[in-house]
C-alpha cells in the first residue's frame, strides 16, 4: 500500500467503530442525514460549512455530474447530491474509505446518486469532458505533482465547467508543525503556496474566477470545536475514530499552525473555457 493510503488506513472495522458509536449514543440509522454525520465525514477545515460554500460555487442543478477529487468518507459528496440532486462520483486512493463512503450513502439513502471508486486523483481513468464540475478538497497536500492533479481535473471537464479547489497551503509563518491531519510528517506533506497555486491553476488551462482565504475562519472553527469538545464531550463519531489518539496532538498543531500563518486555507473556483 502506498505510504498516503496507509496514513488513513487504520487498524481496520472503520465502519464497525463508525456503526458501534452511533448505535451506544442511541443515533436512529434508519433516519440519518449527511449532516448527522459531519463530524466524521466531512474531513476537512470548517467542515460542512465549506462543504456548502463550494457548493454554491459549483452551481449544481439535478441533472450535474459532480467529480469529487480524493472523495474520502464522502461527506462532501453526500451533502451535494442530497441538497441539489446531483450525482457525484468520488475517486479515492484509500480503499477502506471508498468502503466506508459507499456503505454511509447507503446508510443515508444516497447510493443513487453517489459512487466511490479506487483510483489516483492525478490519473482518474474517467473519459475527457465527462463530468459538469469538479472539486478537490484537501487532498493536494498529499500530492507531489499538482500539475498532473489539475490537468487531469482539466481533462475530466466538459468546456464551461467549474473546478472548485479547497486545500490547505503553505502559509508565510514557516514549516509545518507534524502531525496534521492529512500527515504524520513531511513525507507524505507537500502544501502548496498560494503563489504556487496562482501559476498552477492556470497552467492547467484554468481561469480563476475568484480565490477566498479562510485562514482566520479556520483558526476561529478549531477554537469553537475545541472548547465545544470540552464543554459537551465529543460528539458520537469524529476524526479520532479513524486518525486514533493523534487526533488530539494534530488538532493542537492546526491551531498553532493557523495562528502562525505556517499554513492558509483558501478556495479557489475557476472555470474551464468553453
Ligand atoms: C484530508 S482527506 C479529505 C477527504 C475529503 N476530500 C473530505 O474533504 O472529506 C484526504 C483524502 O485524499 C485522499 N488522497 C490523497 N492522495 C490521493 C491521490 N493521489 N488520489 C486520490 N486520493 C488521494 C486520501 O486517501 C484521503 O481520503
Amino acid at each position: 500500500m502506498n505510504q498516503v493510503s496507509a496514513f488513513y488506513t487504520g487498524p481496520g472495522q472503520l465502519l464497525a467503530a463508525i456503526s458501534s458509536a452511533l448505535d451506544a449514543a442511541g443515533v436512529d440509522r434508519t433516519s440519518l442525514r449527511p449532516a448527522d454525520l459531519a463530524a466524521v465525514d466531512e474531513f476537512h477545515i470548517r467542515g460542512r460549512r465549506a462543504t456548502l460554500e463550494i457548493m454554491a460555487a459549483l452551481a449544481l442543478t439535478p441533472d450535474s455530474h459532480v467529480l469529487d477529487l480524493g472523495s474520502g468518507l464522502g461527506g462532501p459528496a453526500r451533502t451535494l447530491a442530497e441538497l441539489t440532486g446531483c450525482t457525484v462520483t468520488g475517486v479515492d486512493l484509500t480503499p477502506e474509505f471508498c468502503q466506508v463512503a459507499t456503505a454511509l450513502s447507503e446508510w443515508t439513502g444516497l447510493s443513487d446518486l453517489t459512487r466511490f471508486q479506487v483510483g489516483d486523483a492525478t490519473a482518474t481513468g474517467l473519459p475527457n469532458e465527462s463530468v459538469d464540475a469538479a472539486m478537490t478538497v484537501h487532498v493536494a497536500m498529499n500530492i507531489p505533482d499538482k500539475h498532473a492533479l489539475y490537468a487531469e481535473a482539466y481533462r475530466v471537464l466538459r468546456p464551461g465547467g467549474t473546478f472548485v479547489v479547497y486545500d490547505v497551503l503553505q502559509g508565510e509563518g514557516g514549516e509545518v508543525y507534524y502531525p496534521v491531519p492529512w500527515a504524520d510528517d513531511s513525507s507524505t506533506s507537500f502544501p502548496a503556496t498560494l503563489e504556487d497555486m496562482r501559476g498552477l491553476l492556470p497552467l492547467a488551462g484554468f481561469e480563476v474566477i475568484s480565490e477566498i482565504d479562510s485562514s482566520d475562519e479556520s483558526l476561529a472553527w478549531f477554537q469553537h470545536m475545541r472548547a465545544k469538545i470540552q464543554r459537551e464531550g465529543p460528539p458520537p463519531v469524529t476524526f479520532a475514530t479513524f486518525l486514533g489518539d493523534s487526533f488530539a496532538q494534530m488538532t493542537a498543531n492546526q491551531v498553532a499552525n493557523l495562528a502562525e500563518r505556517r499554513i492558509r486555507t483558501v478556495m479557489f473556483a475557476c472555470s474551464k473555457p468553453s
